[in-house]
């Protein structure tokens, strides 16, 4: 829970928060979390209680969600928390949301791939989509269901389907792949994490997720071998905690504080705030690939500015020629599954 524990000093105290409220008096914000009372889900929207900028809460799951909402509603935070289960109740928890976020779906057992999720959870994600296209069309989409690379391009032509899509809307989480890299080369060279930044770009699987270690700040330099094993650690640290978790699932604590962290920049630049940026996966015409993720400008309408990535160092070169041809792939999969139903 340690990084909990660090989102939430970030975050502030109770106290520190009431204060900060009164000053910015910009708790407006509704959002949803889709898939709530699970492994991610739980923890997500115990970080999601704790921001200041959220007045509601929506917790949907088809399982456990009057539970969990009826625990975190005794938190001593403005955000006023209601669960809901089961379709029926989708509008209710919709309607008037700025911000959704989506963590329904299976989680990998040790030997699978990401792709290996899709046939659950591209109907999982398609439904969900299909729901907030009707019900809040305009809202921010964060899908974080695996897998990534598909299920975006999933919510996209449901979105189009529906005749209200704005790519500047809808992105896929990737935020977890910048913090695992942070902690790795922070720990590596001894720097301190909280101003360590690493962008990693492409996708959100194995050799589709690209680090650019040539880009960090404050910059590092390693070894062509640690830098091939770090590049490596960081492709494969979703499987590194699936195969620790011996078939207890994924990765739920780190991705919760990194969807928190992807929710409260959102957020912020939602409010008005100038200069928010987050690698996230979007559509993009950056590189052939139709989806890409990379640093993002994030404004109040969602996607402001699509920043790119710059220069790569050979190495970043290689690892990106080695991704296109399977995050196309799964672009395509992804598209043909709702271009076919
Ligand atoms: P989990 O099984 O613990 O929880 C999933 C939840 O989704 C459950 O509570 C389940 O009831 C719910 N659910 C299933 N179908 C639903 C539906 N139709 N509507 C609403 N809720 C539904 O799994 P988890 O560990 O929380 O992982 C969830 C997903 O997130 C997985 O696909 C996993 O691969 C993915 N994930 C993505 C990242 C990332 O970086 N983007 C990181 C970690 C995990
Ligand atoms: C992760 O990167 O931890 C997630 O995508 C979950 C997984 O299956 O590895």
């Amino acid at each position: 829970m340690l990084g909990s524990v660090v989102l939430l000093r970030r975050l502030g105290t109770p106290t520190q928060t009431r204060r900060l409220l009164s000053l910015s008096a910009k708790s407006n914000k509704k959002v949803a979390v889709l898939g709530a009372a699970g492994g991610i889900g739980q923890p997500l929207s115990l970080l999601l209680k704790n921001n200041p900028m959220i007045s509601s809460l929506a917790l949907f799951d088809v399982v456990n969600t009057p539970g969990v909402a009826a625990d975190l509603s005794h938190i001593e935070t403005p955000a006023k928390v209601a669960g809901y289960q089961g379709n029926e109740q989708l509008q209710q928890c919709l309607e008037g949301c700025q911000l959704v976020l989506i963590p329904a779906g299976v989680p990998r057992k040790p030997g699978m791939t990401r792709d290996d999720l899709f046939n659950t959870n591209a109907s999982i994600v398609r439904n969900l989509s299909e729901a907030a296209a009707k019900y809040c069309p305009k809202a921010i989409m964060g899908i974080i269901t695996n897998p990534v690379n598909s299920t975006v391009p999933i919510c996209s032509e449901v979105y189009k389907k529906a005749g209200v899509y704005d790519p500047a809307r809808i992105f896929g989480v990737t935020t977890l792949d910048i913090v695992r890299s942070n902690t790795f080369v922070a720990e590596l060279k001894g720097l301190d994490v909280a101003t360590t930044s690493v962008p990693v770009i492409g996708g959100h699987s194995g050799i589709t997720i690209i680090p650019l270690i040539s880009q960090a700040q404050p910059p590092v330099s390693f070894s062509d071998e640690e830098l091939e094993k770090l590049s490596d650690r960081i492709q494969n640290a979703g499987t590194e905690v699936v195969n620790a978790k011996a078939g207890a699932g994924s990765a739920t604590l780190s991705m919760a504080f990194a969807a928190a962290r992807f929710a409260s920049s959102v957020l912020e630049a939602l409010n008005g705030k100038a200069g928010v940026v987050e690698c996230a996966y979007v559509r993009s015409d950056i590189t052939e690939a139709s989806y890409f993720a990379n640093p993002i400008l994030l404004g109040k309408n969602g996607l402001e500015k699509n920043l790119g990535f710059g220069k790569l160092s050979d190495y970043e070169q290689k690892l990106l020629t080695e991704a296109m041809g399977e995050l196309k792939g799964n672009i395509a999969k992804g598209e043909e599954f709702v271009k076919g139903n």
